[in-house]
This record gives structure tokens, sequence and C-alpha cells, in this order.
């Protein structure tokens, strides 16, 4: 029988990967949209399943809204990926991410417990939550220190996930997802901001892109082959908890000199901090720049993430290297911004 699985943040980089891949196993996919507006859903235009997902409006600050639907749909899988993603943006709203990110989950566990108890249920949990990391490699294990108001809140979504598990017996499984990246992530993250600048740079639109913190590192994946773990996790015998990485740490340096590299400008640094400056070798001209407004009151330096346990119970294992992702995501770019140019003519 059709499987039906209700995703929550449909409009997001990760759930319309996740739609298109549960479409593609002959699931009946309904979207959770907290109605931003008709332009909001250019990611499932994007990947032509618009017309195939459900979408159901949905806002998880509600809670008889979310009874609602969860009574409508009745799903048998739930992904609930709506969330504040934004790390910066919740040191300006720490109370609204803290209400989106903790205490929606639990409306929704709740209403799950209530209405659809046997249902499986995947929370979008955060490498965010090791913060000021304890111990490296990152394992399920490792304690966790979160370094921002979105990682606190994670932290709330994340335990009440697993106390739901083990009080009332529900399939409740938690992804500990580090970064994943894709040309249809937001722009306001720091590796699609460089992607767009670099597409842009190349067009003559903008003359360079200003970042913060270009020395933290992070481990970044790809985000279709993230959502395919999500799933998996759902298929088990028994729920659990898994963490998702690559395995390997890189700096923001990194990422831009690749992302720059794909449109044919060599980077060289100079300076530090604050005072750092990207110049293209060719022209001498600054391609990035730093500016204090995109750091952070508190950093998470580094992540790296040891993903033994879903590589031996999942048989997951990501496939995508960091070189090739900057490579995708800047091709992507490219061709966005020719077709911006050209449709402006
Ligand atoms: P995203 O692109 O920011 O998508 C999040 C979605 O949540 C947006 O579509 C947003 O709707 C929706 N949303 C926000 N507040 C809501 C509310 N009150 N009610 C209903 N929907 C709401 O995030 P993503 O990158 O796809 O990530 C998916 C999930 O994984 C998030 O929970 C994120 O925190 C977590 N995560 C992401 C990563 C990563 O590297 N991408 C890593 C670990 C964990 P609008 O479109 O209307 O704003
Ligand atoms: N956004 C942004 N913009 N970040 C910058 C910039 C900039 O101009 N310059 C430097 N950075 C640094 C940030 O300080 C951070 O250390 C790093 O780049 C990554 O920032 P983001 O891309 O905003 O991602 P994030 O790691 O904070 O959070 C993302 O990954 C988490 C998983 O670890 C989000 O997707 C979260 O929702 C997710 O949980």
């Amino acid at each position: 029988m059709k499987k039906t699985a209700l995703i929550t943040g449909i409009r997001g980089q990760d759930g319309g990967y996740l739609a298109k891949m549960l479409l593609e196993k002959g699931y009946e996919v309904y979207g959770a949209d907290r109605r931003s507006g008709e332009t909001g859903f250019w990611r499932l235009k994007e990947l032509a399943i618009y017309e195939d997902v459900k979408i159901v409006y949905m806002d998880l600050l509600e809670l008889t809204n979310v009874m609602k639907i969860i009574e409508k749909v009745k799903p048998d899988e739930v992904y609930n990926l709506a969330a504040q993603s934004f790390v910066q943006a919740s040191f300006d709203q720490p109370l609204l991410t803290s209400d989106i990110n903790s205490l929606g989950v639990l409306r929704l566990l709740e209403s799950l417990r209530v209405i659809q108890p046997d249902a499986k249920f995947y929370q979008a949990s955060t490498s965010e939550m090791f913060g000021k990391v304890e111990h490296s490699p990152q394992t399920e294990a490792t304690p966790f220190h979160p370094r921002s108001p979105y990682g606190v809140s994670k932290l709330f979504g994340h335990w009440i996930t697993v106390n739901y598990r083990e009080s009332y017996g529900m399939f409740c499984c938690s992804g500990l997802l580090f970064n994943h990246e894709s040309p249809l992530r937001g722009l306001e993250f720091v590796t699609r901001k460089i992607s767009y600048s670099v597409g842009r740079i190349l067009y003559g639109l903008q003359n360079k892109v200003v970042l913060g913190n270009v020395d933290a590192k992070r481990d970044w994946g790809y985000a279709p082959e993230y959502v395919e773990a999500m799933h998996l996790m759902l298929q088990q015998s028994n729920p659990d908890d898994y963490l998702i990485a690559t395995g390997e740490s890189h700096s923001i340096r990194e990422f831009a000199e690749l992302a720059f590299k794909t449109a044919g400008y060599q980077i060289e640094w100079k300076g530090d901090g604050v005072n750092t400056t990207g110049i293209d070798r060719k022209t001498g001209k600054v391609l990035i720049a730093v500016n204090k407004e995109f750091y952070r009151p508190a950093e998470v330096d580094a992540l790296i993430g040891r993903a033994e346990k879903s590589s031996k119970t999942l048989g997951w294992k990501p496939k995508i290297t960091f070189a090739e992702l900057a490579a995708l995501m800047v091709e992507a770019d490219i061709k966005r911004v020719e077709t911006e140019i050209s449709t402006r003519k």
C-alpha cells in the first residue's frame, strides 16, 4: 500500500530534496507550509515536483493547526524539517527561534501522541548542538555544548524526541546532521552566498563578496545524499539517533578558493581576522572582504563528524566530495545568473 509522508519545512532546501526522493519511491507526499507567499515554492518548481506535492497549511506555532493537519493527513511518516534554521538570525530572534525549534517539535509530538501514535517521526537535529566541541571527531556520544540560541533550541528538540521514544514507545528518530549544501541552499548561508556571488562577479554584477569569520571550519556534505539518510532512519526495525557527516572539515577560506577557481579565478589571501582580503592573482582586484557585521556573538569554530554508526547500521556513506560540491554549486549559480541576465534583456 502507498505510504503517506508529511514533511514540515517543505519550502526549504531539504524539504524539496526529500519530497522528490519520496515521490520517486511511490509515497504520497504532503508538504506543510506556513503560507509565506507563492514565490517561496521556487525549489519545488526547480525540482519539477510542485504539482505532485500536496500542500497543507500548518504553522508549528499553532497547536490546533498542527493537530488538524495530523488528523487530516494521517501520515505513516513525519519528517520535521521546519525550523528557524539560520544561526545568525537566532541571536536577533531567540524567542521566536525557540518557539519554532523547541516548542514546535513538542506541538508536533504531542499531536502525534494523541492522534497518530504509530506514525514514525524524524527530527532534524544538528551538529550545531556540539558547538564548542568537547572532542573531535564528534560522534553520537559526544557531549553537547551549543553556542547559539539556535543550537540551544535544537537541543530541546533533540531531547524531547528521545523522550517521546523512551516515554511512550513512539518510533522517534533524531538525525544529527552536519552542514549539507546544494544549489538549493538559502542565500543567507555562507556556501550559497559565495557561489551566487562568484556567478555575479563573473558577469560584472558585483565587485566582491563580503563575509564574516572565514577561518571557521565545517563538515560539509551534499544535501540530496543527506535526505536519503533521513528516510533510512525511519526504515529500521527500531528507532534510534544517527550522526550524518562526511568526516572531513574545511574552512570558509577553502570553500571560497574552490568556488572562485570554478569560475577561473585564483585567490591570494592577505591579512587576517577582519583585515582579511582575498585578491584575484591576475588583476589584483579584491574579490573577498571581511566585515565584523557577519561575525557571531559566539562562534562554532570547527566541526567534524564521524558517521560510523550510520555507515554500519544504515549503510549510508557520502559520495560527493568537498571540491565537487563547491564546483557544482558555482556551476548552477553561473547558469542562474546567465538566465537572470538574458530574461532582463
Ligand atoms: P531551510 O531551508 O531554512 O528550511 C526550513 C523551513 O522551515 C522553511 O521552509 C521555513 O518556511 C520553515 N519554517 C520556519 N518556521 C516555521 C514555522 N513556524 N512553521 C512551519 N514552517 C516553518 O532549512 P534546511 O536547510 O532545509 O534544513 C532543514 C532542517 O534541518 C531544519 O530544521 C534545519 O535546522 C535542520 N538542519 C539543517 C542542516 C543544513 O546544513 N542544511 C544541518 C542540520 C540540521 P518558510 O519558507 O516559510 O520560511
Ligand atoms: N551565513 C554566513 N554568512 N556565515 C558566514 C559568513 C557569512 O557571510 N562568513 C563567515 N561565515 C561563517 C559562520 O560564522 C559559520 O562559522 C560558518 O560560516 C557557516 O555559517 P552558515 O553557512 O550560516 O551555517 P551554520 O554552520 O551556521 O549553520 C548551518 O549548519 C547547521 C549544521 O551545523 C545551518 O544550516 C543550520 O541550520 C544547521 O543546523
